[in-house]
């Protein structure tokens, strides 16, 4: 499988914001993953809809947005307006119901639907989802803020899911090019990853060494 690389903009500078993503872009990004926190699912607050649209309006990449929030299945219309490609939920926020009706509404749009687990949450609990997934997203940390350390443990996890579910596996939080070799042996093939591209002084170099870092 061909490995994608997603700069997660919550490490960009917000002041200039298309300039951050055009320099993603022409560095070589796949998709530009945008984490929307709304201090409830989630210790903090990050971006709305309303932001989704600018970031559209400035890149011809597809937008990964991440719906970290309670009652995903309310707000998903609105990020799909703004200009969304691919809606992710977490499987801790949402029953099985909902899961499976905004499943059949995006992609009924052509909006990739994704389904996020937390570092804590066993595979086991998004097993009966799967189905009604385009691609899985494991967080390799714990959902909230850039910047923080891997968490090991999720390697297996990657594994076990990877033996189940033959779509695209995205992997976000702690990834550089380290942490990217192991999730990419593990059989994920979509790597998120804010501070390691952000702060990178070589931008294209950062997003190349994550795509090749299991070579
Ligand atoms: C964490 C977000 C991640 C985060 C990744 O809650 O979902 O997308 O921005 O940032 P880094 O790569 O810095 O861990
Ligand atoms: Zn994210």
């Amino acid at each position: 499988m061909r490995i994608k690389v997603a700069p997660s903009i919550l490490s960009a500078d917000f002041s200039c914001l298309d300039r951050e993503i055009n320099k993603v872009e022409r560095a070589g990004a796949d998709l530009i993953h945008v984490d929307v926190m709304d201090g409830h699912f989630v210790p903090n607050i990050t971006i709305g809809p309303a932001v989704v649209k600018y970031i559209r309006k400035v890149t011809s990449l597809p937008l990964d947005v991440h719906l970290m929030i309670e009652n995903a299945d309310k707000y998903a219309d609105t990020f799909v307006k703004a200009g969304s490609d691919m809606i992710t939920v977490h499987i801790e926020a949402l029953s099985l119901f909902k899961i499976k009706s905004l499943s059949r509404k995006l992609r009924a749009r052509g909006i990739k639907f994704g389904i996020s687990l937390n570092p804590a949450t066993p595979i086991a609990k998004i097993k009966n989802s799967l189905k009604f997934a385009d691609f899985v997203l494991v967080m390799s940390v714990n959902p909230g803020f850039g910047g923080q350390a891997f968490i090991p443990s999720v390697v297996p996890k990657i594994k076990q899911l990877r033996k189940i579910f033959k779509k695209d596996i995205s992997v976000d939080g702690g990834i550089n090019e380290d942490t990217a070799k192991l999730v990419i042996d593990a059989g994920a093939n979509i790597l998120a990853a804010g501070s390691y591209i952000f702060s990178a002084k070589n931008v294209k170099q950062a997003i190349e060494r994550i795509r090749n870092a299991a070579d």
